[in-house]
């Protein structure tokens, strides 16, 4: 069946994703709000409309009657949410309270995108069900968007990705990996923490997981990873590696480094196992989704 899927955040590093891996012609409506102007194509239309501006979805939920909403957007950074905690509690939550009652008046399936950074990175891996305890604001409105979510009655799922990586837009936000290879590339270091770990996903793969579940119906709550668990510098001299990049310039350095203004958890490395069971997906090995990437790179 074809869908009419809003996806919020749709010029994002996920949302972007989503769109390229849609291969079943869905009608695809895409929010942002940057200051910019994406183009729309084929099925894929784009609208400057901010997560907060409630009648303006009113009237996009209206004329357009989404099937499936799939809300990635939010304020994705934990120093920008430490510091501007007013618009970060609008955007991360009160965004989903708005988002949630228009999937309930229009019947629209919910996922929403939440994130690792509801746990504090203490007991990893982290399977779905384990207790989550944010170590700083921006894991505190990841974890109240899901608990509002929680609530309601309509089909819904919440998928938490851990740190992700692939092509952004060139307007957008940087990933770990991009940012590496953009300083690798001008011979310049990369200074990457050595004691902090994940297994990071490949953003296609993230979104190749979202639309099987939609397609096959598969809803409920998915913790989303790679295959290993690496520290960040692993990951970075990886992508020296499969990029043939000098890998020396990859420095290793321990939190704190940075003097960043809030505590990151250390280790939310996740079991992928009900991923593996429920929706059939062999999570990718880092050389894989590198690969991808450097496969694809323009
Ligand atoms: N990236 C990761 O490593 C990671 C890890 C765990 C969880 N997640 C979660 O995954 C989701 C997607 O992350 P991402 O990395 O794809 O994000 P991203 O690259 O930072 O993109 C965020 C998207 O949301 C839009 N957006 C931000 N504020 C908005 C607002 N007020 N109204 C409407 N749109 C707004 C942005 O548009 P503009 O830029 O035009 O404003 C952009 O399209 C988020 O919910 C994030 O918490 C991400």
């Amino acid at each position: 069946m074809q869908n009419k899927v809003l996806i919020t955040g749709g010029t994002g590093l996920l949302g972007k994703a989503l769109i390229e891996k849609n291969d079943d012609g869905d009608e695809i409506m895409a929010t942002y709000t940057g200051n910019y102007v994406a183009e729309s194509h084929g099925q894929v239309k784009y609208l400057m409309l901010d997560i907060r501006d409630k009648s303006g979805y009113e009237s996009l939920f209206n004329d357009f009657r989404p099937n499936v909403v799939i809300h990635t957007a939010s304020i994705g950074s934990p120093d920008f949410a430490h510091n501007n905690r007013g618009i970060t509690l609008e955007v991360n939550v009160n965004g989903v309270k708005n988002i949630l009652s228009l999937c309930e008046r229009y019947n629209s399936t919910l996922i929403h995108i939440s994130s690792n950074g509801i746990y504090d990175g203490e007991n990893a891996p982290y399977s779905e069900d384990d207790h989550a305890e944010p170590k700083n604001y921006y894991g505190q409105t990841k974890l109240q968007g899901e608990e509002v979510v929680k609530k309601t009655e309509i089909p819904f799922a919440i998928v938490r990705p851990i740190l992700m990586y692939g092509w952004n837009h060139s307007f957008e936000r940087q990933n770990i990996v991009t940012i590496a290879l953009s300083k690798l590339i001008k011979n310049e270091k990369v200074f990457v923490y050595d004691d902090v770990y994940s297994n990071p996903l490949f953003s296609g793969s993230c979104a190749n997981a979202i639309w099987k579940m939609i397609n096959s119906n598969q809803y409920g709550i998915f913790n989303l990873a790679g295959r290993e668990r690496v520290s960040i510098y692993e990951l970075v001299v990886a992508v020296a590696e499969i990029f043939n990049l000098n890998k020396e310039l990859v420095i290793p350095v321990k939190q704190g480094y940075f003097n960043e203004l809030v505590p990151r958890p250390k280790d939310t490395s996740y079991n992928t196992a009900k991923m593996e069971k429920i929706l059939k997906i062999k999570p990718l090995t880092l050389f894989e989704g590198l690969e991808k990437m450097r496969s694809t790179q323009k």
